[in-house]
């Protein structure tokens, strides 16, 4: 648009240019229209004026003063669309000056880290680690383990039966109830030497308490080779026992009974808390902890997966893992592993 020197309203016009050069913000905006646009606006006043000139000035004093106006509404209304893209971009642009968002990290379950704990003990002294189904044959739970079909010993271990009756082509089906049975399964795949321990979870049809749960995990260990004897399950289970529960813990060994070793022996520690001296809560006063059972495997199981025992002997063990973790962190309640409590869980990331 071109206006020409002092026409009519040039010297407002000039005037309200050097304004809207200054103006920084919308308020600001809404501010200046509202006085040159408004109804008492210095452009509403200046067409308004129009009608006290001379007729002969009306003319083009009225063009000049309708030019301006147009002039600085296309101006107020670029003015305002600019505002408004700057408003939008500053939502979708990123704030680096906000705080940022704490990121939730969770961690490995105790059971996993006592699982970790135990494996890299028996690692370090050379042994393999395998794991084997949870759903298990009557036959390597129990049978080939030395425990024959309506054997009183299979009252030690509470079981959950898979229903089989629909179909009578499928053997005896079970949850394991130990991690026992994937000694038979490893014996039966490889020959001599074997050195391995099978981490995993194991299955019993039992009420809940503090110490009892119907799942839970089993570390089983099996070693057979030519001439082990039961030295070599000592000084083994003592060396673990020290690394898991320090260096000064001492290893006791007493007879018990598991039909698949002979002999059997339940292992102890002396109570890490009282040092084996007069007895606290953690030991029942005894000064002593079972952590453990074990034993030399039986002939019969040696038999029965073709090896044969003048030639081979072995050992064998077997332990809770969450009991490990409870003696291990003072956790007095099993339960606690498997309630899915975060309180709980998180203490051990
Ligand atoms: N399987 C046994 C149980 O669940 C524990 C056990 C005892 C495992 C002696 C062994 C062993 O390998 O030699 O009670």
């Amino acid at each position: 648009m071109d206006f020409q020197k002092d026409s009519y309203g040039d010297e407002l016009r000039l005037k309200a240019i050097e304004k809207f050069d200054l103006i920084s913000d919308l308020e600001q905006l809404e501010q200046f229209k509202t006085e040159l646009l408004g109804r008492k606006g210095s452009i509403t006043e200046l067409i308004k004026n129009i009608s006290t000139l001379p007729s002969d000035e009306k003319k083009d004093a009225g063009k000049n003063a309708n030019l301006i106006k147009i002039f600085f509404q296309e101006l107020i209304q670029e003015k305002f669309e600019e505002y408004k893209s700057n408003d939008i971009d500053s939502h979708q642009s990123i704030d680096l000056s906000l705080p940022g968002r704490r990121r939730f990290r969770g961690s490995f379950h105790p059971t996993t880290v006592v699982l970790r704990e135990i494996s890299k003990v028996f690692t370090e002294m050379g042994f393999d680690s395998a794991e084997g189904p949870e759903v298990e044959l009557d036959e390597y739970n129990f049978q080939k383990l030395n425990i024959p079909l309506d054997h009183p010993a299979r009252d030690m271990w509470n079981t959950l039966w898979v229903d089989t009756t629909n179909d009578s082509s499928l053997k005896p089906l079970l949850m394991r109830t130990h991690t026992s049975p994937m000694q038979i399964r490893l014996m039966e795949k490889q020959t001599p030497p074997i050195r391995i321990i099978v981490p995993g979870k194991t299955y019993r049809y039992e009420a809940t308490d503090a110490t009892h749960e119907w799942q839970f995990c089993q570390v089983e260990g099996l070693v057979v080779d030519k001439g082990i004897t039961f030295a070599h399950l000592k000084s083994t289970l003592e060396e673990f026992a020290q690394k898991m529960f320090g260096h000064k813990r001492k290893a006791r060994f007493r007879c018990d009974f598991f039909p698949f070793v002979e002999p059997g022996a339940e292992v102890s520690i002396d109570c890490f808390k009282c040092d084996g001296a007069d007895g606290c809560n953690v030991c029942g006063y005894s000064g002593w902890i079972e952590i453990m059972g074990a034993g030399m495997v039986h002939p019969e199981v040696l038999k029965g997966v073709g090896y044969d025992p003048e030639i081979y002997s072995g050992f064998a063990f077997g332990m809770g893992a969450e009991r490990i973790s409870m003696l291990k962190n003072g956790i007095d309640d099993v339960r606690l592993f498997y309630s899915n409590d975060l309180r709980f869980l998180k203490q051990f990331s």
